[in-house]
């Protein structure tokens, strides 16, 4: 008999990891105030450049004397930027734990072809950054996104060290403490945690990394996209809001409405706290439950933001095929929409937790999964 369907439903069934749910209280006329049309490089659209950069420091507690500045192509472009204008120098580690530190490793490896120090671990585990030696340039990603495995803290990484950390921060900026004096280059992009719009990535420069960008020139050619010097010395502009080239005015005006809706929620403590109280709901449901399970195998490295799940059902024989039934009759009833596990990972689902998500819909959603897998494991009897 097929069991009821829960009563209740999310008001907002956007459970995506990226782009993320906007902000509970956005409405597009929120937008009005944008300068669309405008040069970003008149003064009103460079004010609006500079208070994003402005406010990002006051929400993240960047010290002052760190860059912060708005770049091309999302956190990739960050990252990329960072990874060619600065590698190379010294010998250098890359640490992947899941898809997206996997690419960086490619981009090392197989592009720039430095003869890296690679350290890896499997979906759901972490490498060991007590192992990690910082003298080297070392390159990782804060939370997996695609794994839902974080560092815990940064307490392995020595405040002084010979070379630079560079740190894909994307799910985990604004929802997880970052500890900005362990981290030389940290990168995000606008649409995960703070739900804003895709396009521009955020770098941000410890005191360290300009010295490494004024006094190292890389063996290969970089494109003006990549450039954050000129005659050896750091193009401060970039870092005032004077960007490399044209932003969407549209998007940056988003992310202001988001960056206030984040002060109006008690700042970082209060977006930490918001992130926190959606994943607790997942992982009370799980451990009373015995037939799904975190893919983090190590509590203290659960992600906050993108919880990965997977099913453990022994009557379960084809994982994948389970687990996107599940999150196509989820999409269907409309109660969660884009919650199957990424391409490359492990199957299961990958349910966003960032601070925009209320704890109110993925509590609304949770009934909804128990009533999916029942359907899924009463069809796969029925097949057999
Ligand atoms: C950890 C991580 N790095 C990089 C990216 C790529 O980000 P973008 O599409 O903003 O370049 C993502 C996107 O999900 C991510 O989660």
């Amino acid at each position: 008999m097929a069991p009821t369907k829960p009563a209740a439903r999310p008001d907002n069934a956007r459970f995506s990891s990226g782009p993320c749910a906007k902000p509970p209280t956005f409405v597009l006329d929120q937008l009005a105030d944008a300068p669309l049309g405008r040069s970003h490089r008149a003064s009103v659209g460079k004010s609006k450049l500079k208070a994003a950069i402005d406010l990002t420091r006051e929400i993240l507690g960047v010290p002052a004397d760190y860059r912060i500045g708005i770049v091309p192509a999302s956190d990739t472009g960050a990252v990329e930027m960072a990874m060619w204008s600065m590698l190379g120098a010294r010998p250098c580690t890359m640490i992947a734990w899941e898809s997206f530190g996997a690419e960086w490793v490619t981009d090392v490896v197989k592009q720039l072809r430095l003869d890296a120090t690679v350290l890896k671990a499997g979906y759901g585990e972490i490498v060991d950054l007590t192992q990690v030696d910082f003298d080297t340039d070392v390159v990782f990603t804060w939370n997996g996104t695609t794994s839902g495995v974080r560092l815990p803290n940064g307490d392995a990484i020595p405040v002084t060290r010979a070379g630079l950390t560079i740190c894909d921060a994307t799910s985990a900026a604004f929802a997880q403490d970052l500890p900005w004096d362990k981290l030389d280059v940290t990168t995000f992009s606008w649409q995960k945690v703070m739900g804003g719009e895709a396009a521009h990535g955020m770098l941000i420069l410890s005191p360290r990394a300009v010295e490494r960008l004024e006094s190292y020139t890389p063996a290969w050619p970089l494109p003006k996209i990549f450039r954050l010097t000129k005659g050896g010395k750091l193009i401060e502009g970039i870092f005032v809001g004077e960007t490399i080239n044209t932003p969407s005015m549209l998007a940056v005006e988003d992310y202001l409405v988001a960056l206030a809706w984040g002060k109006s929620v008690g700042g970082l403590p209060g977006l930490m706290a918001r992130a926190d109280a959606n994943a607790k709901a997942i992982f009370d449901f799980c451990e009373a439950r015995d037939w799904i399970d975190n893919l983090a195998i190590d509590p203290a490295t659960r992600s906050n933001t993108s919880v990965c799940l997977k099913f453990t059902d022994p009557r379960i024989t084809d994982g994948a095929a389970f687990a996107k039934s599940v999150a196509k009759r989820l999409e269907s009833e409309g109660v969660a929409l884009d919650i199957g596990a990424y391409r490359d990972a492990p199957p299961g689902l990958r349910i966003w937790c960032g601070a925009t998500v209320e704890t109110a819909d993925i509590e609304a959603m949770l009934p909804w999964l128990d009533w999916a897998f029942v359907v899924e494991i009463e069809a796969l009897a029925q097949a057999a």
